[in-house]
């Protein structure tokens, strides 16, 4: 079993409307590699959505036609959690321009689901940091919330049994690591440590 380590992260992972056609082998790659989904939604983006959600780009030559692919149909964006996740989905993605994906990395996701006649359609996206994660994530997922707890008779025996185990070790883990932002840390360690998860088929 994969040993957890202490950069359990979450990004934020979008097939683009040119390879919606491709999702689901884009998703079997997401799972061989590991991730957790925490989160899934298909969407079609208005303009305005995809120019606030590009809005870093505002200005530069190919924003206009950017813009115009992302709204063009489609597209579906995932919560992904695992170790290291932010660059761990991005060295998935390979470069941003196709050929330069084909050319250097042409067993990833670009090079083998993006349009070879166009660099920018891409496949996919994946989130360049911490900061960006959360404000994409914020950005398709405005409502999430953790599950509430558990209540009830019987409910102390039974996370005796069933859940302290694995809660002793994250709680150990989270004071060593001391997360800026533990609750989302917490959540998405006990979603990669989960002891009923299937193992990663590679
Ligand atoms: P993405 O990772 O979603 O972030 C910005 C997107 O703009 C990028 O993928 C491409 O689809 C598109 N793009 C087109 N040309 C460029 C470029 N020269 N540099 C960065 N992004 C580009």
């Amino acid at each position: 079993m994969k040993m957890a380590t202490d950069k359990i992260q979450r990004t934020l992972a979008m097939i683009k409307p040119d390879a919606m056609n491709r999702a689901a082998e884009i998703e079997k790659v997401i799972q061989q590699e590991g991730f957790t989904i925490v989160e899934r939604r298909r969407t079609r983006l208005s303009r305005p959505e995809a120019e606030e959600f590009y809005a870093e780009h505002r200005g530069k030559p190919f924003y206009e036609s950017l813009v115009q692919y992302m709204s063009s149909g489609e597209v579906l964006a995932f919560i992904l959690a695992g170790d290291d996740a932010i660059t761990h989905w991005r060295s998935v993605l390979g470069p941003t321009k196709v050929s330069q994906a084909r050319q250097q990395a042409p067993d990833s996701i670009r090079a083998r689901f993006g349009d070879p006649n166009n660099d920018s359609h891409n496949a996919a996206h994946g989130s360049d940091s911490v900061t960006s994660a959360q404000r994409e994530i914020k950005f398709f997922f405005p409502d999430l919330t953790l599950e509430a707890g558990l209540t009830g008779e019987g409910a102390k025996e039974y996370l005796s049994h069933a859940v302290s185990p694995t809660l002793v070790r994250a709680l150990t883990e989270l004071c060593k690591v001391r997360p800026d932002d533990p609750i989302v840390w917490l959540a998405d360690w006990l979603l990669v440590n989960n002891p009923n998860k299937p193992a990663p088929s590679h």
